[in-house]
């Protein structure tokens, strides 16, 4: 990875070339705390399917597990979708991991050895370059989905949070089209859509690319506990199977840190 200090040029979003697949609509806002909060508003007063909010600078953007997620101005994709899912609520659970399949998929064209650790952290070689949010609102309508997503494009390295943290541009050295890039990870998320109903294809293709499997990893489960074990499988839910000396355990929530190949 080449060490960078001095940003690249970060134009704004090119509202002209913004192209939302076939019933979805963008809106981008100059700043925002957070687009999860604030579709999630939207959501609440009957916002349809497809809302995307796009943010220049995200301010106090959330991140999994209670972290933030921040990142400064145009130096990053934060946006996220309002989706209506129509499968069952039990498959709900693959959503996080469709979507973490469909940023891999939009980025591995642009990336040498773009992978996932479950369930949807998006890494190159162990350094994280996207995180995905998936909450789900309850609204006078029903229960909608608030998928999140924040790429890294062109922070240099002082600018990221975390020492395992990476931008495209520190990968391949240039930074995407903001625009361009927004476009396919849209549509490879609303491609993608209609595999939440078939959750045993799904998972056949998350496996393919998620490199937690066959990892000894220490899962930081909510409860503060850490268990240490290899990384089994993906079950039918969704699930990382982690073997433990009481047998297999399904985790359904948690941080799961790569502690080595086994
Ligand atoms: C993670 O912890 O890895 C998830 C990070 C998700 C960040 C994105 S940025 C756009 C969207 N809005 C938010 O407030 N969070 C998500």
């Amino acid at each position: 990875m080449p060490v960078t200090t001095t940003p690249a040029p970060r134009p704004p979003l090119d509202p002209d070339r913004l192209a939302p697949p076939p019933g979805w609509r963008i809106e981008v806002v100059d700043e925002a705390g957070s687009t999860n909060a604030l579709v999630s508003e939207r959501a609440r007063q009957g916002e349809e399917e497809g809302l995307v909010i796009v943010a220049e600078h995200q301010t106090a953007g959330r991140g999994r597990l209670d972290r933030v997620w921040e990142t400064p101005p145009r130096a990053a994709l934060t946006f996220s979708v309002l989706l209506r899912p129509a499968a069952p609520s039990a498959d709900w659970p693959w959503l996080p991991l469709l979507a973490g399949y469909a940023v891999q998929a939009a980025l591995v064209d642009r990336l040498p050895a773009v992978a996932l650790k479950w369930p949807n952290d998006v890494l190159v070689e162990e350094r994280k370059i996207a995180g995905i949010l998936v909450e789900r609102v309850e609204t006078p309508s029903g229960p909608v989905a608030v998928v999140g997503i924040g790429i890294n494009i062109s922070q240099t390295l002082d600018e990221l949070p975390v020492a395992l943290a990476t931008s495209v541009h520190l990968e391949v050295s240039q930074s995407p089209d903001r625009t361009d890039l927004l476009g396919q990870v849209l549509g490879s998320l609303h491609g993608l859509l209609g595999v939440l109903d078939d959750p045993a294809s799904l998972r056949a293709a998350y496996l393919d690319v998620c490199s937690t499997i066959g990892r000894e990893v220490d899962v930081h489960l909510p409860s503060g506990d850490v268990r240490r074990g290899e990384a089994l499988d993906v079950d039918s839910h969704g699930a990382l199977v982690v073997s433990s000396p009481d047998g297999a355990m399904a985790v359904n929530a948690g941080d799961v840190i790569h502690v080595r190949a086994t």
